[in-house]
């Protein structure tokens, strides 16, 4: 008989499950027209793949719609840049936008802050989806760094006035050792800690839990980054193995165990954890 815990805070964070949810009733409300969005939905293949076959087509580019009446296009959670708004409104593509609040707060700042000549600087990764839409709404002028040491190589202007903001998910840690840095070189600078609590407090619920059980099992996406954080946070601290769905839990052997934790990135939608939790209750108990 194992004891199996699931952590107090996992899965789906607000904006996820937001977004999730308007998606679907799109779909389901609106089975006579095309329903497109821009990027997978979210960072997880099961869940992506449920939408697809209710109709969802996933996109790239706006560009590629040929269209543009008796279609919509759905923006996801982490939101886009203005230029795509401008350029669905000229092609009369309607949209849905599910950006999560919390990073249209963002999209806000900057471009309030561009209007009046700040310098921006953008905390995260210039990759990130997230981070290229913001930067769109400053008309992709934002000084976008990852790490301390991009902070250090970079010339500031004492005569300039900055504003700093992150990306939702940007390390805590990483966040205030730049900002330490920033504040020891004397410019007027406007502070925004734009980083989502749903993050940290998925983590600290996961650490919480890793010391009191004798594995974690951190379900999520293989590409979600907060879920392999999970697991470097969990696994720094006990046993823990990385899975997507049920199907993985197959071939890992826990009878070794008493106690199971399990977390799941923001991503993972409720189904799959219940799956994997049903799984391991019908093998071990
Ligand atoms: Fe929004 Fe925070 Fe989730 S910014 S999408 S609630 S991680």
């Amino acid at each position: 008989m194992k004891n199996i815990i699931l952590a107090d805070k996992a899965g789906y964070c607000f904006g996820v499950k937001r977004a999730m949810n308007i998606a679907r009733e799109e779909l389901e409300l609106k089975q006579n027209i095309e329903i497109y969005s821009l990027g997978p939905l979210i960072h997880n293949k099961q869940a992506v793949k449920k939408y697809e076959d209710k109709g969802l087509k996933i996109i790239d580019n706006i560009d590629e719609i040929k269209q543009s009446s008796d279609l919509e296009l759905i923006i996801r959670s982490h939101g886009v840049s203005k230029e795509i708004y401008d350029k669905a409104e000229k092609m009369g593509v309607e949209l849905v936008d599910t950006t999560c609040p919390f990073v249209k707060k963002i999209h806000d700042i900057v471009s309030e802050s561009e209007r009046e000549n700040h310098e921006i600087i953008l905390l995260g990764d210039r990759n990130h989806p997230e981070v290229i839409g913001i930067n769109g709404w400053c008309n992709n002028k934002a000084n976008i760094f990852k790490t301390i040491d991009d902070v250090k190589m970079y010339n500031f202007d004492n005569k300039k006035s900055y504003i700093v903001v992150s990306q939702t998910t940007m390390n805590e840690e990483n966040f205030e050792n730049i900002i330490e840095y920033l504040k020891k070189l004397n410019l007027n600078l406007t502070i925004k800690n734009t980083i989502c609590s749903a993050t940290s407090v998925r983590q600290q619920s996961a650490r919480e839990l890793s010391s009191k059980v004798d594995v974690v099992i951190v379900i999520g996406g293989k590409h979600s980054s907060n879920t392999q954080k999970l697991v470097n946070i969990c696994g720094e601290i006990v046993d823990t193995y990385s899975i997507e769905t049920k199907n993985d839990l197959e071939g890992i052997d826990l009878n070794k165990y008493n106690t199971i934790g399990i977390t799941a990135g923001a991503s993972t939608p409720d189904w799959i954890i219940e799956e994997c939790i049903q799984y391991l209750e019908s093998k071990y108990n």
